[in-house]
């Protein structure tokens, strides 16, 4: 199968990128570069002996597009390109509904011309907001409270009436919770630029040294010790649910629209996480509990059943493989891949 992968340099999309390659599909990774750089490529190409090919190109260029669409005939779509702060959503709103909802658009118009049909999306599990009830469902309401994830609910709408007008389209929304680790070799992981907006990435740059100190945003929730509790889930089994999903599309005798949570069911605060990082790496890490956060719930974590029952598919690696994990990729390259430029 050749698989156009959209974002395919940056974090969750090289990681997809590599076990697409390694189980023998045919991928093109399609990037602007924006958040990532090639050498996070460069290192799938490494691991996986093989050249990668890779277009550079932004989905709010259509004629990019249509040159890609017109170069390559590809069997399906992986879709992860998309801006994804949250904070900067809130200061820039019509920069991430141009670039998440516009480029989605161009993307699905130029499928539509190709007649390619199949396409796994990106969305998120701040789609929800603040649940009302725990663990969450898929059927669980839709009220996203910030542009990102208003960005990530109306493309899912989009996709919705899409696979209502046309019923060839085979699309699965995968609503990730919140991806952490890196790949076990240690040479492709997360590599934010700047100061960390994510718990992991800032915990392990502490442990390296390059931040002093921990801000803990809050422990007046109402959780066991008071901080915020998140369903953590690895990369590599974030990366699995990719394959499963596609899988599962080729083999349904008609069009599809699938909505499915990719978490692993399991909690841990900030506290929890904290004190795994440390048993990890044998040290303490420097914390301070702060006030909390704007915008941020007590606790979120998945009903991932779904995903098992349909798909077949259920996060494998603990909280220790994501410690270790993330600890061997953010001390083997402190400074992500800047180190190589
Ligand atoms: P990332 O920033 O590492 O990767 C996104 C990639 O898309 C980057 O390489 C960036 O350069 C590229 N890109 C952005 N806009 C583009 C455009 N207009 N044209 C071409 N390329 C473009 O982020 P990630 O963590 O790998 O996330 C991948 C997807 O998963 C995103 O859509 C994100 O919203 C979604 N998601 C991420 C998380 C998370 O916490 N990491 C959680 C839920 C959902
Ligand atoms: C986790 C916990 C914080 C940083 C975000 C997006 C979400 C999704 C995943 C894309 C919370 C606490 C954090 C710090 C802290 N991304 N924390 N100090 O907020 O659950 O989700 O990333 O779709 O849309 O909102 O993840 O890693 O930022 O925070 O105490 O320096 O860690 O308060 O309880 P979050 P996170």
């Amino acid at each position: 199968m050749h698989i156009l992968v959209t974002g395919g340099a940056g974090y969750i999309g090289s990681h997809t990128t590599l076990q697409l390659l390694e189980r023998g599909d045919t991928v093109t990774v399609f990037d602007n570069l924006n958040n990532s750089s090639t050498i996070s490529l460069e290192r799938v190409s490494q691991l996986i002996d093989k050249p990668i090919n890779f277009i550079q190109g932004d989905l709010i260029d259509t004629n990019e597009l249509h040159k890609l669409f017109s170069q390559f005939q590809f069997d399906s779509v992986v879709h992860f390109a998309g801006l994804k702060a949250v904070g900067e959503s809130v200061a820039q709103p019509l920069r991430y509904y141009q670039n998440n909802v516009s480029g989605t658009l161009n993307l699905l118009q130029e499928m539509q011309k190709a007649n390619i049909k199949t396409l796994i999306f990106s969305s998120s599990a701040t789609v929800y907001g603040d649940p009302q009830a725990l663990p969450v469902t898929e059927e669980a309401p839709v009220k996203p409270t910030n542009p990102y994830g208003q960005s990530k609910a109306m493309i899912e709408k989009i996709l919705s009436d899409l696979c209502d007008s046309d019923s060839e389209w085979r699309i699965a929304c995968l609503r990730y919770f919140n991806p952490v680790g890196a790949h076990p070799s240690g040479y492709i992981g997360e590599d934010p630029s700047g100061i960390p907006n994510n718990l992991m990435p800032f915990v392990s740059q502490v442990a390296t040294g390059l931040r002093e100190c921990l801000s803990v945003f809050g422990n007046d929730y109402d959780t066991p010790d008071g901080t915020g509790v998140r369903d953590y889930i690895h990369v590599m089994d974030l990366a699995q649910g990719h394959l499963a999903a596609l899988d599962y599309l080729a083999n349904q005798p008609s069009g599809k629209l699938l909505t499915i949570n990719l978490g692993t069911g399991r909690g841990y605060s900030v506290l929890e996480m904290i004190e795994a990082f440390e048993k990890t790496i044998g040290k303490p890490i420097s914390y301070r509990i702060v006030g909390r956060r704007s915008g941020d719930v007590a606790s979120c974590y998945a009903d991932p059943s779904l995903a098992e029952k349909l798909l077949d598919w259920k996060a494998a690696r603990g909280i220790e493989d994501m410690c270790i994990d993330t600890w061997r990729w953010q001390s083997n390259n402190p400074r992500g891949y800047r180190e190589q430029q």
